[in-house]
């Protein structure tokens, strides 16, 4: 089952959008990251925007230096950006891709959400992941890569969820191949990045908040239950606790690193 690059640049075409050019397209069967295989590229001179995508992947990253397991039949694609952004907030790139690609998902009828901090969810269980990566020099960044895995006809854990077989129980499928959508997430990436630079991180915010699967979810933290109330530019879990609670009169609210903390899948199984 390889990739259809023809059958990707008429769907791009179709869609009226000229970012990501043939020249800057690199399609692969195989490789081991392609995060990794665009860097690679850069270092090779490759367009900073270049787009790599591949069949599979033998040693996927996942957030945190975990593994990203990538059988034949994911979606798994890396998009160089070069944004106007510091270093501290590069985070912001993460929670710009989530959103563009949840809405742009959502505009085909697939009703995904977000599950803090880079989870794509669809029926409270995993469809996808996004990892950044950056290239940064005095506090700003210089290069960035947005690598998206996105479950397709791929098998999945019990925790997870294809989109191919989610789609064969509705009554319409919008996304019909791969191709599709790969157009869908790269656009999705697109529309998320404009507007965080366009109308700011403020906005990006309350879109993202929006799609937020985890607002409103109590959240053990050193054995006190909090509530779920937001997140922050940089991406931290704002997390509040009762005003009555006597260990937290002094600290009513808590604001949580991403990866210090992981949220279960199911509102019921919330993991400290
Ligand atoms: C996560 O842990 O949820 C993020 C997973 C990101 C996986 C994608 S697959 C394409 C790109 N290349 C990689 O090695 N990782 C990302």
């Amino acid at each position: 089952m390889g990739f259809n690059r023809q059958l990707l640049e008429t769907i791009l075409e179709s869609r009226g959008k000229y970012t990501y050019l043939p020249s800057s397209l690199h399609i692969f069967e195989s490789v081991p990251s392609t995060n990794q295989t665009l860097w690679d590229l850069l270092k090779q001179g490759a367009d900073k925007k270049s787009v790599v995508i591949a069949t599979q992947q033998t040693s996927g990253r996942g957030q945190w230096g975990r593994q990203w397991i990538s059988p034949t039949g994911g979606l798994y694609l890396s998009v160089g950006i070069v944004p106007k952004l510091e270093a501290k907030d590069s985070y912001q790139l993460t929670l710009a891709s989530a959103w563009g690609i949840a809405a742009l998902l959502r505009q085909c009828g697939v009703s995904v959400g977000i599950k803090w901090p880079n989870d794509l969810v669809l029926h409270s269980r995993k469809l996808g992941g996004i990892l950044t990566e950056t290239k940064v020099h005095n506090g700003q960044i210089m290069q960035a890569v947005i690598g998206v895995g996105i479950n397709w006809a791929n098998p999945v854990p019990d925790t997870g969820i294809n989109l191919e077989s989610w789609q064969a129980t509705q009554p319409t499928q919008a996304i019909s191949c791969l191709e599709m959508l790969t157009t869908t997430v790269l656009l999705g990436i697109e529309s998320g990045i404009e507007c965080l630079c366009q109308e700011g991180v403020n906005v990006l915010l309350s879109r993202y908040l929006d799609l937020l699967t985890n607002i409103g979810e109590q959240v053990y933290i050193n054995n006190l239950l909090g509530t779920v109330v937001g997140v922050t530019s940089q991406g931290k879990l704002h997390v509040s606790f009762e005003a009555n609670d006597p260990n937290h009169i002094k600290t009513p609210e808590i604001y949580v690193e991403p990866g210090t903390i992981s949220l279960g899948y199911c509102k019921s199984s919330v993991l400290i």
